[in-house]
């Protein structure tokens, strides 16, 4: 349905661009959850803005093709995008206070997206369906509500049923549960997977968070410093990583069983753009690097399952890095 070939997202002058975004590859399908996991500054939000044609001044898709239902979008506008048959792409975003208009009724706010992406629709009707939809109780009521009256987990409901306004084939959610507590992240993150299934919409779900991933994804895509280090299913994914990265992600998740040991870390940190050393990106934290390592291409690893992973060393089933 979406496929994303060899994006590349540079910044700077075109005569020395920086790669923020360099060759990613990857797809969704319907009823599919695809979870883009990485740590902050990976590339993860400029990857989704270059999907809907939303990157910041400066930043440029600079190679590779964006493809919905096999129609190339790549440069095409946002707008054009959303309405390219009807509407087919649309994005939630971390905070959604900054993306609701404060001093106008939730009602007004989404009837507006319906009028725009669905003008066959009563707005009214329309507007109220989309929060039933997102499960916000007592809906009819909540539509005259202004954003601040509502929760955080609420308001980010309202920003998913606007998202929906214009009946997506597949829904980006840039971290849209990160500023909420754990239990209203589990509803959220619920209702994101009923309405996947329900709609039979894909979905790619942006998260710096692997306990995250573990609940919703039904794929994951590791990136790091601008590359998918590994792509695969969640279970194979979990159980066996291929990737050092992948491994030491999880090494880091909290056990319960060990709290007294506090939170594990990689050490060191992720290269900024610009900075990107030569072979693997990695290979300056990583425990299993060699020479072969620090310059070069890296080659892949394909497993059987559809999994892929960039390394010259990945890991066996039980092995730590
Ligand atoms: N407008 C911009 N121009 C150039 N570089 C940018 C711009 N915005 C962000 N970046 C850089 O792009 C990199 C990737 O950022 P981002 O996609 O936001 O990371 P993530 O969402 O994974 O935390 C960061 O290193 C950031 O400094
Ligand atoms: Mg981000």
């Amino acid at each position: 349905m979406l496929s994303v070939t060899d994006l590349t997202v540079s910044a700077g002058p075109r005569t020395s661009p920086i790669g923020i975004v360099r060759g990613v590859s990857l797809g969704v399908d319907q009823g599919e959850i695809l979870c883009l996991v990485g740590e902050s500054g990976c590339g993860k939000s400029m990857t989704s803005l270059a999907l809907m044609g939303l990157l910041p001044p400066g930043a440029r898709v600079s190679g590779g093709s964006v493809e919905l239902d096999g129609h190339d979008i790549t440069h095409l506008a946002p707008h054009r995008r959303v309405r390219a048959g009807r509407g087919k792409l649309a994005m939630v975003f971390q905070e959604p206070m900054t993306s609701l208009n404060p001093v106008t009724r939730i009602g007004w706010q989404i009837e507006e997206a319906v009028r725009v992406h669905d003008p066959d629709a009563n707005p009214t009707d329309r507007a109220r369906e989309l929060l039933e939809m997102v499960r916000i109780p007592d809906a009819a009521n909540q539509l005259s509500a202004y954003p601040h009256e509502l929760s955080g987990g609420m308001r980010q409901r309202v920003m998913i049923a606007i998202a929906l306004a214009c009946r997506p084939r597949v829904l980006i959610a840039d971290e849209p549960t990160t500023a909420l507590d754990v239990t209203i992240q589990r509803q959220v993150l619920g209702i994101i997977r009923e309405l996947c299934d329900d709609l039979d919409m894909g979905v790619i779900f942006i998260t710096h968070d692997l306990g995250v991933v573990a609940q919703i994804a039904d794929r994951v895509a590791v990136m790091y410093a601008g590359r998918l280090v590994e792509t695969g299913a969640v279970a194979p994914l979990f159980r066996a990583p291929l990737h050092p990265y992948t491994e030491r992600l999880m090494a880091c998740l909290p056990d319960p069983a060990a709290r007294s040991k506090g939170f594990a870390t990689i050490p060191g940190s992720a290269p900024r753009p610009g900075e990107i050393p030569d072979g693997c990106a990695f290979a300056p934290r990583c425990p299993r690097a060699q020479d072969v390592c620090r310059g070069g291409e890296v080659p892949v690893v394909r497993p059987e399952g559809g999994r892929r992973a960039l390394c010259h060393f990945p890991l066996a089933e039980g092995e730590t890095a």
